[in-house]
């Protein structure tokens, strides 16, 4: 088993002999020597990944899967984008490593591209490898400008694999590393569909779940809390946009008693919900924001906290402790200016917020009028979820929460149908996201989507 599906790809079989050799060869080579990650090693058979380009991938044997995943939701460029490849290249041929302690063309270029996106005075990037490290630095700036020791953070969130961004996580993922970081508080963000607070109305599931979270930092002692974290969207965790005036209300909340507000975009941003940051959607601006996967969309890992001016003046007379040997990777942040430029020549923000209303939306709007399996479509941009359930009134799950081996068959057998069609989905809990690459044609969402069609009727059956 595994959380992500470290999948197989049902089976096919090779016909090219060559082919069969290098796919065996990795195949024996990854079961004996890689250890995946959130995996039961023994369960899975991953499939060995050939090559790719745009939205689709391919492996030894010559099957190509138009991705639905953009792999962990970080391919939003697409597949070896020939300009971004060559950026990688051309710093390669100049200067593949410098420590962090020089300055370095490409981290500054990047640092200040970054800067000019970021609302409001988020000005100053410190850069991580990836998305844990970025959470993991962005607590550790709240706590030490505000000398205060507890965080807040939803359940239904994931921060990533850390020991502090794990502890952060508001699912399974995190259970078994308890006890955690001493502390992290967990709060109920927004959910309108599965409301913690019986809402009926978008606007009630706000003024709610503010309430909520005024009172948890209340009963917590204001004085001791340092920071708010939230997805901005939540991504893995159901793709959940916040509802009307929810993020202004956690501003507000935030500046009242003198919490950092910690935007995680890690998934949710760099062109994602179609803004260059997902709470650009609401004219918000939190303290920090994490960043990773979509910035250069993983071809050399990258990620970072924007920090806004206070919070960097902070460590202006006093030393930050803290650091990373790959802090600002000459080849990362090359990747991640060219990705910046190609994103601006491209009009891909703007390609991706059509995609949402123009496309995706009312597509998917067809499949819930059509399958009674689709209990709800939510999302925007290129970030979709279609929750799966056997009831549409009782909206009993598809799959129970966290379900696993056979309680998790009729997710399976649709992961499959998907799969058997060609398509690569993003399947997580009782529900499918629909989060290709930011790049991909309208042509092509809709022969996923004609694949997720015919894939339904394997959960149409357990309706009632
Ligand atoms: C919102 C969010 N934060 C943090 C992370 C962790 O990022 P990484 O896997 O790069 O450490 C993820 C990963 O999926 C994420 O979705």
């Amino acid at each position: 088993m595994s959380w992500f599906g470290c999948a197989s790809a049902d089976g096919a079989e090779t016909e090219d002999p060559e082919q069969m050799s290098i796919d065996q060869q990795v195949r024996d080579d990854d079961r004996k020597h890689v250890f995946h990650s959130w995996s039961t090693q023994a369960l899975i058979d991953p499939v060995p990944v050939a090559g790719g380009e745009g939205s689709y991938f391919w492996d030894h044997d010559g099957n190509r899967y138009l991705d639905f995943s953009s792999q962990l939701v970080n391919v939003n460029i697409g597949y070896q984008h020939p300009r971004l490849v060559a950026a990688i290249q051309e710093q390669a041929g100049k200067l593949c490593t410098v420590s962090p302690n020089f300055a370095h063309e490409s981290r500054s270029e990047a640092a200040r591209l970054i800067a000019e996106l970021a609302p409001g005075d988020l000005d100053v990037v410190m850069f991580t490898n990836g998305g844990a490290e970025a959470v993991e630095y962005a607590v550790r700036l709240a706590r030490l400008h505000t000398g205060r020791p507890k965080v807040l953070a939803a359940y239904r969130s994931y921060h990533g694999g850390t020991a502090g961004a794990v502890t952060l996580t508001g699912e399974p993922r995190r259970w078994a590393s308890e006890p955690g970081v001493p502390g992290v508080v967990h709060y109920w963000g927004p959910y309108l569909y599965r409301s913690a607070f019986h809402a009926t109305t978008r606007e009630e599931e706000s003024e709610r779940a503010l309430a909520h979270l005024r009172d948890v930092i209340t009963l917590e002692g204001p004085g001791t809390v340092a920071a708010v974290i939230l997805e901005t969207v939540v991504g893995t965790n159901g793709i959940l946009v916040p509802p009307p005036g929810y993020l202004a209300g956690v501003r507000e909340i935030c500046d009242e008693f003198g919490l950092v507000m910690i935007a995680d975009e890690v998934m949710a941003g760099f062109g994602r919900c179609g803004e260059w940051f997902a709470i650009d959607h609401w004219g918000v601006t939190p303290d920090l924001i994490t960043f990773a996967k979509g910035v250069n969309s993983g071809y050399v890992p990258l990620g970072g906290v924007i920090i806004s001016q206070p919070i960097a003046d902070t460590f202006a007379e006093r030393v930050f402790p803290g650091g990373l040997t790959y802090s600002g990777h000459p080849l990362a942040c090359a990747s991640a200016v060219a990705s910046i430029g190609i994103f601006e020549d491209e009009g891909i923000v703007e390609h991706a917020r059509a995609l949402g209303t123009d496309v995706i939306g009312p597509a998917l709007a067809e499949l819930a009028d059509k399958h009674p399996s689709v209990g709800e479509v939510r999302g925007l941009g290129v970030f979709w979820a279609i929750e799966l359930v056997r009831d549409r009134t009782t909206r009993e799950p598809l799959v129970p929460y966290n379900a696993a081996g056979a309680d998790a068959a009729p997710m399976n057998e649709f992961a499959a149908a998907c799969r058997q069609r060609g398509l690569w989905p993003f399947i997580h809990f009782n529900r499918t996201h629909v989060v290709p690459p930011c790049t991909i044609s309208a042509d092509e969402v809709r022969q996923g989507v004609a694949i997720l069609d015919e894939a339904l009727a394997t959960a149409d059956k357990y309706c009632a």
